[in-house]
Parts: structure tokens; sequence; C-alpha cells
């Protein structure tokens, strides 16, 4: 199978969160199932330099994009890597600038042509895909270009799956705004397919009502969507289409996140030894971030993008009740300035105790997953969630509110029968996780053998992408000859 993957981040290349993640690993675990995989992205400005000196060009070429024909230029950059091709939009207009996202207003037009120069690439290439595989707004438009516009050319026979990582953005703006810059035909600004009310267009939506299959990361999350609380508005028009619709569930790069050869970790380990190198990594988690340095202490770690999805304000609510004497947190992320000044400020409080790393970095990432003995994911709302999965796989306890991806990859702790995960709670109320916070505590210094279990139980825990990937053969499979 020919799969053509389209989206706004893949790591290494550019990530801002779990998309990026799946962007890098689903293709990877696509090809060691023995399919051929092209991914299409956008040639930012950030992206670092080592790779774009290992790029090929491929050629170019001008296309027309907007309502009154404007032509804008497509180049083509290639670079291989494990078996996976990625090709890289070129557009100085368009993509020359720091971040990947730097706007609604300027996202629209860019990922407009984005989604076009995407299959203008792939017949110049003359790579026709039996799918094309398309991630979250930014790519949404893809099945409609294709109809439209491309039905009579060789990429024109692909199906198309959508994949819905976060439908709370949906590449919303005015009609004219998206008329203008997708030139797409007038009739698809109707109620079924783009049109978001009187004034507003939603691109989303429009990918959605043409996409051959939709996905979404998790089965939960799947279900989730077709209700007003998590539908973000367009529950009703995921539930009219929910005959093609389904979940299926993330999995991580095993190979990526493996804590037995992890360079960035002070001490690497397997199962069998993952209890006492733990130890060794809390400590140096502790001496890098200036914490007191006390074995005994149980440690929090937090890595997360500061966003309302994250359910930091729960967090916030009972930040006082979970420092003790016997407790240290650690807080990574980056986001609403209101989170990040609230984690600055308990720091400046509980010094030695807390630490807040306002900042993105990826090594850090790896020794907090490592050194923490529970790690808090509370969202109010969660696709699938990556980080809890990384927690288990470094033999690290999750402590999960029972939404999305968390509720079905995080199976509560249960002393008495040896099993579980972590420690969950379902309604989004600060006492019930302040509860499950304290739950793990009692199990943590009273019960450590139970403890040492559950981390020897996640570390073997399947959280790899290989039964995932074959849900997705299976899907493509079911496009191709349905
Ligand atoms: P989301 O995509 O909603 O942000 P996920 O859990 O799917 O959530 O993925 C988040 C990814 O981003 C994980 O790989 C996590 O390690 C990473 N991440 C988030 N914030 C940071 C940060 N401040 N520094 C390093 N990595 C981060
Ligand atoms: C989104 C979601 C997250 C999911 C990720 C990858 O960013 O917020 O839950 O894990 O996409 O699918």
């Amino acid at each position: 199978r020919r799969i053509a993957f389209v989206g706004s981040e893949c790591y290494p290349f550019v990530k801002t969160g779990g998309l990026g993640d799946v962007m890098y690993a689903l293709p990877r675990a696509l090809v060691s199932e023995g399919c051929e995989v092209r991914v299409i992205l956008p040639l930012y400005a950030c992206i670092h330099q080592k790779y774009k000196e290992n790029m090929e060009y491929k050629g170019s070429f001008m296309m027309d994009q907007t309502a009154d024909g404007r032509s804008f230029f497509v180049g083509i950059m290639e670079l291989e890597m494990d078996g996976v091709i990625y090709d890289f939009v070129e557009n100085r207009e368009f993509f020359d600038w720091g971040n990947p996202y730097t706007g609604l207003w300027e996202d629209i037009p860019k990922y407009c042509f984005f989604s076009k120069a995407s299959l203008a690439i792939l017949n110049y290439l003359d790579w026709a895909p039996d799918v094309i595989h398309c991630h979250d707004w930014q790519a949404s438009l893809v099945p409609l270009y294709l109809r439209t516009k491309f039905w009579a050319t060789a990429v024109g026979k692909a199906k198309t799956v959508l994949t819905i990582h976060n439908l709370r953005f949906q590449g919303i703006c005015s009609i004219e705004h998206l008329k203008y810059w997708s030139g797409l035909r007038d009739d698809l600004f109707d109620y079924p397919v783009l049109k978001h009310n009187e004034a507003e267009a939603n691109m989303f939506k429009g990918g959605l009502a043409f996409a051959t299959r939709i996905t979404t990361v998790s089965e939960t999350y799947a279900k989730e969507i077709q209700t007003p609380a998590f539908g973000e508005g367009l529950d009703a028009h995921l539930r009219y289409h929910s005959p093609k619709l389904s979940g299926i569930v993330n999995g991580i790069d095993v190979e990526q996140w493996d804590p037995a050869k992890d360079t960035l970790l002070a001490a690497q380990y397997d199962v069998d030894s993952a209890v006492e190198q733990k130890k060794e990594n809390k400590r140096a988690l502790q001496e890098r971030l200036g914490l007191d340095q006390d074995g005994r202490k149980m440690l929090i770690g937090l890595v997360s993008r500061l966003t309302d999805q994250k359910g930091l304000d729960l967090v916030d609510a009972i930040f006082p009740k979970v420092i003790d004497g016997n407790t240290q947190v650690v807080v990574l992320g980056t986001g609403d300035p209101r989170y990040e000044n609230a984690f600055r400020w308990f720091e400046s409080q509980y010094k030695g105790t807390v630490c807040s790393y306002i900042s993105y970095d990826e090594p850090l990432a790896h020794l907090i997953y490592s050194g923490a003995d529970a790690f808090l994911v509370p969202s109010l709302f969660e696709p699938c969630g990556l980080t809890q999965l990384i927690a288990m796989r470094y033999g690290t306890a999750p402590i999960v509110r029972e939404t999305g991806g968390l509720k079905d990859t995080v199976q509560p702790f249960r002393g008495d029968a040896n099993e579980g995960n972590g420690f969950t709670f379902d309604k989004y109320d600060a006492n019930l996780l302040l509860d499950a916070i304290n739950q793990a505590k009692t199990v943590f210094f009273t019960n450590r053998g139970a403890w040492d279990e559950m981390v020897r139980r996640n570390m073997r825990k399947d959280v790899s992408w290989e039964q995932s990937a074959k849900k997705y053969m299976s899907v493509y499979d079911e496009t191709i000859n349905g």
C-alpha cells in the first residue's frame, strides 16, 4: 500500500505537541508493516539547518491558488529517514516565519496553500497514493481539493482518511477569507460542507464531510466528540458522519522512548533495574533543578502545553494541599501566561520543593519521565494523550482524569489484585484530583512493594504503535476496497 501523510508538524523537524510525535512514529510503524509512506510537510523557517542541508531539491512549479487566480511558487525538497520519505513544500511567502503557527488570519491561507500543494506535489513526483492520510484542520481541505480540482489527475483515485487529533481547533474564519484563499467552488460553502454559520466557514467541518473515513486518536474520544460536551459545535455533524468514524488509540515510538537506551537519562534501565536506577535519575533531576536532594521524597512530574485543555486549573486549586514534607513537584511547560505565572508563584513559595520550568525542553522532559515517581495528566479533555504513555514506558505512575485516551490507556491501581497502571478520577473536580494524588501517596509510602510491582507492570505494558498501525491498515484497506 502507498500512503501519503499530510500534516502541519512532524518530529524531529518541527513539533509543538503530540501531533508531531504521531506524524513521526506512525509512518515508521507502517513502513515496518510493509507500506510505502511519504510525509508531506511545510518547509518552515524554524526547521533546523542540519535537516535542510541534507534535503534534495526535487523540482518546482507555479500553482494557482486564490479565487482570483493568483499563483504561487511550490518548491519540493526531499529527505529520506529510515525508509520514510519526507517531502517539504517550499514557499517563502507562506512558511518563512519563525513558528509553524502564526495566528489564524495567516494560518488559513497558509494551510489552504499547503493542502492544495500537497496534491500537486504528488502528481509532480508521479507518485499516486492509495490513501492520503490527513491530520487535523490544517490538512482538512485535502479531501475537498482532491474531489473538486484533482479528480481527473493521477492522484485523483486516492481515498482519504482524516484524523482528528484535537477538535478544539477547526480553522474557522469569515466565508470571504476562506473563499478567496482556498479558491474552492461557491457551492461547497453550504451547511453540509464548509459553512459554519451565516458569516463564517469551517475548514475541519468541510474536510470531515468529504473524507472517505474519519478517525480519531482513541475510542473514548470518538464517542465523546459525538456529544455536545466534547463536540466543539460539530457533534451533530459527527453524529451524521458516524458510520465512517472510528477511534484508534495512539502509541509511542518505543525506540525513541526507551529507558534502556535513552542517552538523555542519568542512568539507563530496564524492567529489572528500574526501581534502583530510577532513584539515580531522580537524584539527577533534583540536582539539575535545584530541589532538595532526598531520595525518599515522592516526586510528581507534569510535562504539558499549559492550556485549559490540560486541567491545570484543578492543579492550581489544590497545589498547596499537595505539598507536604515528603513530596516534590516538577512542572515543565509553556503556554497560557495565567498558568505560567501560577506555577512560577508556587515555585517561589516552595523553594527546594517545587520547580516550575517554563520552557520547551526535550532533554529535560526525558529526565522528568524517568526520574519522577508519579506523573499528572488531569485533563479537561484529552483526545489521546502521549505523556501518560511515555510515563508508563519509563516506569512512572500516571495520575489521570478518566477522559478520552487517558481513560483507554490507564487502568486504576488495585492493590488487592495486583492490577492497574496509575490513579484515576472521573468528574472534573479539584477535590477528586486531590483524592487521586493522596491515594498515590498512600501506596507509595505505605505499600512500596505494590508500587514497585506497578513500576514493572507499566514498563511491560505494550504502548507501541504495532497494534494500532495494523488497525490503520485495516481502515486503509476498507477505503480502498469499499
Ligand atoms: P498535546 O498534543 O495535546 O500537547 P500529547 O500528550 O499528545 O499532548 O503530546 C505532548 C507531547 O509534547 C509529548 O511528546 C510531550 O513530551 C511533549 N511536550 C509537551 N510540552 C513539552 C515541553 N514543555 N517540553 C518538552 N516536551 C514537551
Ligand atoms: C492532540 C491531542 C492529544 C493527542 C495528540 C496526538 O494534540 O491534544 O491528546 O495525543 O493530538 O494525537
